[in-house]
């Protein structure tokens, strides 16, 4: 547990809501995150925005996510020679256009050069709309010279900004709990002017907290919970920089897919639009950021910081550090047996990578990879062809630099097999389709 964060943690009351676009409250946390450059890509893998798990799990996973449905509306667009136009909504610096122009195409994945689906050409625009106006700024002069890719600031509680009267957009996008800023009445006028605004086929991604994720399993069931919640970013701040800086809560909107769903119900007939939740998907179940500092429920394991280590080059994890105990919480039966066969499945696959590497007499249990069933079958199966394949090897430290990375793939490859999109983990995505 980060003793720190929890001592920096502090209750702050945001009930009141002026007038002006830039709210204190979400400024000075965004801000200090951009001043303090935890908010770019050099703080390295084991820390900050973009450590490991965010670049090889949850843009990798929300790019997969976003590509099934973005496909066919892509093919459309390049069958009327229409290029794509994108709003970015709470986009930060442009980090939701990077992620969308490295989707990968569906194809072997071992080609020479990646063959990306949305490449800059078929960008007509991309217009990236928040409220912080040092993330507007940071994001302009990121793109600087793209003349296709603006920033605008604009305050989403008021519902699709000025800014968009450029015409209909055919990918309403946000990444990483943007729209879990807004309350519900907030969210459900924005939708439906989203669905006002857009064309005859549009798509919407929704990125959300997760209402039932381990990470918070203690507020699991409050009343308040169906309301705003205050929310530490305290893991931004690396351990032993927060210095006397308090870190503020602001209040945030977790999310089921039920709920997810009456909403868009609630779109529809509002906008006369359909407006379907065409897939959810539970991004980061055992990963999310505050499993580090257990803030939130201090029984969870520090699993993030485990599998952010197993991705680091050159570094041997103690892989004990991935196993851990799921602790249930009485009249949650349905979320508590999702963790639990998580739980039985994540540790069997520690456990036999922990088997194959320390000892030559194999566990008998671990003998008959035959006898696991999917998608556990196929993560212990990878372990077992990389360590049987990397043996030979005397240099670059195979353990380190290829085992370790295979076996956290493999742990990401489980959580997705297991995910059922109801708002079990961190990040609730959620595909949005709007048509006629
Ligand atoms: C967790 S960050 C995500 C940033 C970016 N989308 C990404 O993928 O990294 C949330 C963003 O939402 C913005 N935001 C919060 N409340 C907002 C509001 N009412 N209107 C517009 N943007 C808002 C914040 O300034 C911040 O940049």
């Amino acid at each position: 547990m980060n003793t720190q964060a929890q001592s920096a943690y502090k209750e702050i009351d945001h009930t009141s809501r002026g007038q002006s676009v830039e709210k204190p409250e979400e400024l000075q946390t965004y801000q200090q995150a951009v001043q303090n450059g935890y908010y770019s890509k050099d703080t390295g893998g084991l820390v900050g925005k973009y450590d490991n798990v965010r670049r090889y799990w949850e843009d990798e996973l929300t790019g997969l996510v976003v590509r099934d449905a973005l496909e066919g509306l892509l093919l459309e667009k390049k069958r009327a020679l229409e290029r794509l136009r994108i709003l970015d909504l709470g986009c930060g610096s442009g980090e939701g256009y990077e992620l969308l122009t490295n989707i990968r195409r569906r194809t072997s994945g071992v080609e020479t050069t990646n063959s990306l689906l949305v490449t800059p050409e078929l960008v007509g625009l991309y217009l990236g709309i928040d409220i912080s106006q040092a993330m507007v700024e940071q994001g302009r002069e990121i793109f600087k010279g793209n003349g296709k890719v603006v920033f605008e600031p604009g305050d989403l509680r008021e519902g699709l900004p000025a800014a968009t009267g450029t015409g209909p957009f055919d990918l309403y996008f946000s990444s990483y709990g943007s729209l879990s800023h807004l309350n519900d009445e907030e969210l459900e006028n924005l939708m439906t002017g989203i669905a006002k605004h857009a064309g005859g086929h549009a798509l919407v991604v929704l990125d959300l907290l997760g209402k039932f994720s381990y990470e918070w399993q203690d507020e699991w069931g409050i009343e308040t919970l169906n309301q705003m919640r205050n929310y530490s970013m305290a893991y931004l701040c690396p351990d032993g920089q927060t210095g006397d800086k308090e870190i503020e809560c602001f209040p945030m909107r977790y999310w089921s897919q039920q709920e997810l769903e009456q909403l868009l119900g609630r779109v529809s007939q509002r906008s006369g639009r359909n407006v379907n939740l065409r897939r959810s998907f539970d991004r980061s179940i055992l990963v999310g950021r505050h499993m580090d500092t257990g803030l939130y429920n201090p029984k969870v394991p520090a699993l993030r910081r485990a599998v952010n280590m197993l991705h680091e080059s050159n570094h041997r994890t103690d892989l004990r550090d991935l196993l851990f105990d799921y602790h249930a919480k009485p009249g949650f039966d349905e979320a508590n047996r999702f963790f639990e066969k998580l739980q039985m499945a994540w540790n069997l696959v520690v456990s036999y990578c922990i088997d194959r590497l320390s000892s030559d007499q194999m566990d008998p249990e671990h003998k008959n990879l035959d006898a696991f069933l999917e998608p556990v079958a196929g993560a212990v199966k990878t372990i077992a062809r990389v360590i049987n394949n990397v043996r030979w090897m005397r240099m670059g430290d195979p353990r380190a630099n290829i085992i370790e990375p295979q076996l956290a793939y493999a742990l990401r490859s489980l959580e997705t097999g297991f995910q059922q999109g109801k708002g079990y983990a961190h990040g609730l995505i959620g595909v949005v389709e709007i048509t006629d």
